[in-house]
C-alpha cells in the first residue's frame, strides 16, 4: 500500500462497516488535514488552506504563472472506500518524491491540491471546494447549506477554526494555474476490460441531484383503511421503479440512495418522505428527458396518491470533455494508454470549464467504489504514480 493511504487508513474508519466517514469540516476531516499539512511539511514543501478551506501544497513559488497542479479530495461518502480522493492526494506527494530522485527541476511551480466536500456528504451539493474557487457556486448559497442535523456549512466551518468571510472565488490562483491533472481510483471496470493498470479520461456524463419531498398524511397504520390514506411511500416507492425503469429507457443511471422517512415509525403511514434523486446520463438531451420523465411520473402517481410532491435542484453539472490538446499530450507520454469516459463526477470536471483539465485512472479489479469494497492493487497503485510523474516531468519541463 502506498505509505500515504497507510498513514491516514485509520481516520474516520467505522470498524464496523470498514467504510470510511470523512465529512467535510468534521473531526476526520480536520485529521486529514493536518495529515496533509505534515506531508508537505516533511518535503520541505509550503502548504496553506484557502479560504474556502481547500488545502495547497506548493512546490516552487505559488505566485509564479503558468502552475502545473495536481490532486484531488480527502472527503468520502458514508462508508466510502480508501482510494475514492486520498489516491489522487498521495500519489501527487508520491510524484514530489519521485521528481525528486529522477533529478527534475521543475520550469513552473508544482501544486498539489485536496479540494475541501467533493462528495457533497454533508451538505448536499458535490465538489463545493472547486465550485467556490471557480465562482460557480454562490458563497451565500453554499455557507447556507445544511447537514442532516441542520448545521450550516458557515456554521461547521467555524467550529473548526476557519472563517466564513474568506470564502470566495479567486480568479487569480486560476488565473496561475496552466493545467490540472486529477488521478482517481476507476469507478468501472473499463481498465479491467482493456487489461490495463492505467487510463486517460476523456469526459464525464452529464450528472445532478434532485431532491424529492413527498408530502401525505401520518394515521395509523392498524385502523387507517387503505382508501383513506394518503401514503408518500407509496409514490415515492413509484418513483424509485419509475426512475430506474427511465434510466433503461435512456441509456443512463438514476438512484435513490439516500432517503429520509418522517416520522419513521413501524406502525405509522408516514407523513413525509425526502428522496435524493442522483441521476446521469451520456449527454445533456437525455439526461434532460430522463430527469423531467421521472419528475412527470412522480407527480402522476403523487395526484393518485393524494400526495403533494416538491423537487429542487440540489446541484447540476453538465457534460465535461478534456481538453484535446491536453489529452493527446499525456496519451503521447504514456504510450497509448486507453482512453475512457466516466459517469463519476470529479473536481477535475469543474476545473475543466477554466483551465486545461486531464484525468488518469488507475484500474479497480471488481469496478466497485462508494463502497468498503473499493480496492486497486498496489502494482496498479504504483503505475498510477509512475504514469502521474512522467506527465508531470513533461508538462512541468515547458
Ligand atoms: C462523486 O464521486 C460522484 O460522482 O458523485
Ligand atoms: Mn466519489
Ligand atoms: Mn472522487
Amino acid at each position: 500500500m502506498l505509505a500515504g493511504l497507510r498513514e491516514i487508513s485509520a481516520i474516520g474508519r467505522d470498524p464496523s462497516t470498514g467504510g470510511y466517514r470523512r465529512y467535510a469540516w468534521s473531526a476526520a476531516d480536520l485529521a486529514l488535514r493536518e495529515w496533509f499539512g505534515g506531508a508537505a511539511t516533511q518535503r520541505g514543501i509550503a502548504w496553506h488552506a484557502d479560504g474556502i478551506g481547500n488545502l495547497w501544497a506548493w512546490w516552487g513559488d505559488e505566485l509564479g504563472p503558468g502552475a502545473v497542479v495536481t490532486g484531488s479530495h480527502l472527503d468520502s461518502v458514508p462508508d466510502g472506500g480508501a482510494f475514492d480522493g486520498p489516491l489522487g492526494v498521495v500519489s501527487a506527494f508520491c510524484a514530489v518524491d519521485e521528481l525528486r530522485a529522477r533529478g527534475v527541476t521543475p520550469a513552473r511551480p508544482l501544486g498539489v491540491v485536496a479540494f475541501v466536500e467533493e462528495e457533497g456528504a454533508r451538505f448536499g451539493v458535490a465538489c463545493v471546494g472547486s465550485r467556490l474557487l471557480t465562482g460557480s457556486l454562490d458563497p451565500d448559497r453554499a455557507l447556507g447549506l445544511t447537514d442532516a442535523d441542520g448545521v450550516s456549512l458557515a456554521e461547521a466551518m467555524r467550529s473548526a477554526g476557519a472563517d466564513p468571510a474568506e470564502v470566495r472565488p479567486d480568479p487569480a490562483l486560476l488565473a496561475r494555474i496552466a493545467t490540472y491533472v486529477e488521478l482517481h481510483i476507476e469507478q468501472g471496470r473499463g481498465l479491467v476490460e482493456h487489461g490495463a493498470p492505467v487510463g486517460l479520461g476523456t469526459g464525464i456524463w452529464p450528472h445532478g441531484r434532485w431532491r424529492y419531498r413527498f408530502t401525505g398524511e401520518a394515521n395509523h397504520a392498524g385502523t387507517t383503511r387503505l382508501g383513506d390514506r394518503c401514503d408518500p411511500m407509496l409514490t415515492y416507492a413509484h418513483t424509485v421503479l419509475s426512475a430506474r425503469k427511465r434510466a433503461r429507457l435512456a441509456g443512463g443511471v438514476a438512484t435513490f440512495g439516500r432517503v429520509l422517512v418522517r416520522p419513521n415509525g413501524s406502525n405509522a403511514i408516514a407523513s413525509a418522505i425526502d428522496g435524493w434523486l442522483d441521476a446521469r446520463a451520456p449527454d445533456q438531451p437525455s439526461l434532460g428527458h430522463l430527469v423531467a420523465e421521472i419528475e412527470r411520473a412522480a407527480f402522476e402517481r403523487g395526484r393518485r396518491d393524494r400526495v403533494e410532491v416538491g423537487i429542487s435542484v440540489e446541484s447540476q453539472t453538465p457534460a465535461v470533455e478534456f481538453d484535446a490538446g491536453l489529452r493527446q499530450r499525456l496519451g503521447s507520454v504514456l504510450g497509448g494508454v486507453p482512453a475512457l469516459p466516466t459517469g463519476a463526477g470529479h473536481d477535475a470536471g469543474v476545473l475543466a470549464g477554466h483551465v486545461p483539465t486531464a484525468m488518469l485512472f488507475v484500474r479497480n479489479p471488481t469496478g466497485i467504489s462508494h463502497s468498503p469494497a473499493e480496492h486497486a492493487e498496489d502494482a496498479d497503485c504504483v503505475a498510477g504514480v509512475l504514469a502521474l510523474v512522467d506527465v508531470l516531468a513533461d508538462l512541468l519541463a515547458r
